[in-house]
């Protein structure tokens, strides 16, 4: 039996043939050493993001154990069961609406050139260090009504949350520096919204009533602190991803050239073919059985989202990059009770950002010497990508 180490260097370059081996050969995966179960079918993952009785999030989405007792203190309603996550998630829901997120389109149209308008002239770029590794904070730092001064530093204090070392386990201590210190942020701002409510997000939340309960402030700082983990990240890999599978595409990149209504299948495909978000984790809770497996409390397993994307029993030719395929099965942003919040806010970004990629970078090529992959167990992407246009 071959041993699927999502640690492993190799894995990262390019997970795709051993998603399959595990597929076709090990559907119903364990590692004995890491201490994991893993589910790599489409149907098998499907069925873990509904199972909410026998699979949890209270212990946090990643396999290393989070470092904190009460992940939700930090991961909000992503790290919560039922029903207090549905409770939370339903109060967030209020402020967090579509027309909140749909309104804010000329404002990402702005802050996309803006951060363009920096490197045009150059006609050359890095399109994550100076593109999309910025807009996808800028733009939560807009609904969140964080002021332009204070957008660098939040930026800055984001990434380092979310750094890892190369090969060292665990969170570094400037990631854990970084997390008290945008919680520190977040509490000043949610002061002083409540003494000065605005048209931002965070002042709507304040206000935000479901049969008398509200959102206390320690609700709100946790919930801010999950939109820049789940949506800063995550839309920078999507960006850059893109951007790479167009460039190996030629067919695509031609269809989508002549005709820019195909630029929302761009995005829906790259997260189909080569998702931000490769690996969830789940904790057992108490024993049950799966696929004739008896499962274990507080055992982890992986739901392994970059197999399911790649499943040919659900996606013809799977391992072609189609813009014309059906994306709808593509689990990138999950499925049921956690069903990603800002996947049309994610898609509107996408969209705005990749349209201003084709009118103002046209005939961009990708320096493949230069590209530098980010080595993460959970997230699928680039931190390096030389562009000239
Ligand atoms: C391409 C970009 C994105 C991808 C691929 C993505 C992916 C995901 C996935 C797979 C989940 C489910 C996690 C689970 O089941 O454990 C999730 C949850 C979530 N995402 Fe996203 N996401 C993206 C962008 C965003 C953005 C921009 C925001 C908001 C600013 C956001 C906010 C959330 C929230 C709040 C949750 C938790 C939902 C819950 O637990 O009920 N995401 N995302």
């Amino acid at each position: 039996m071959f041993e699927f180490d999502p640690y492993a260097w190799d894995f990262h370059e390019d997970p795709y043939p051993v998603y399959r081996r595990l597929r076709d050969e090990a559907p119903d995966y364990r590692n004995e050493r890491l201490g994991f179960w893993a589910l790599s079918r489409h149907d098998d993952v499907l069925a873990g993001f509904r199972d909410t009785e026998h699979l949890s999030n209270a212990r946090g989405v990643s396999l290393e154990e989070s470092s904190h007792p009460d992940p939700s203190q930090t991961a909000s309603f992503l790290a919560m069961d039922p029903p207090r996550h549905d409770r939370m998630r339903a109060l967030v829901a209020r402020g967090f609406t579509p027309k909140r997120v749909s309104d804010l389109e000329p404002r990402i149209r702005e802050i996309t050139r803006m951060h363009m308008d920096r490197f045009l002239g150059d006609r050359r770029c890095d399109f994550i260090q100076q593109f999309a590794g910025l807009v996808p904070m800028d733009v939560i730092s807009e609904m969140l009504g964080v002021p332009a001064e204070d957008r660098d530093r939040l930026r800055h204090l984001a990434d380092t949350v979310l750094h890892r070392e190369d090969g060292v386990a665990g969170i570094p201590a400037e990631s854990a520096d970084a997390a008290r210190s945008l919680m520190g942020y977040f509490h000043g701002l949610v002061a002083d919204r409540r003494k000065t409510p605005r048209a931002d997000l965070p002042s709507a939340l304040l206000e935000a009533e479901i049969d008398g309960e509200k959102l206390g402030d320690r609700d709100l700082m946790s919930f801010l602190f999950l939109m820049v983990i789940a949506g800063n990240e995550t839309t920078t890999k999507l960006l850059g991803n893109a951007l790479y599978w167009l460039w190996r595409n030629p067919e695509a990149r031609r269809a989508v050239t002549a005709d820019r209504g195909l630029v929302p299948a761009w995005a829906e495909e790259t997260l189909r073919y080569d998702p931000s978000t490769q690996i969830l984790a789940r904790t057992a809770k108490g024993d049950f059985d799966l696929g004739g497996r008896r499962i274990r409390d507080g055992e982890k397993v992986l739901l392994l989202v970059g197999s399911a994307n790649r499943d040919d029993r659900v996606f013809p030719d799977p391992d072609r990059y189609d813009l014309a395929r059906d994306q709808s099965p593509s689990l990138a942003f999950g499925k049921g009770t956690h069903f990603c919040m800002g996947a049309s806010l994610a898609r509107l970004e996408a969209r705005v950002a990749l349209e201003e990629v084709l009118d103002r970078m046209p005939g961009f090529e990708i320096d493949p010497a230069g590209l530098v992959r980010v080595h993460s167990v959970n997230v699928r992407g680039f931190a390096s990508m030389p562009v000239r246009f």
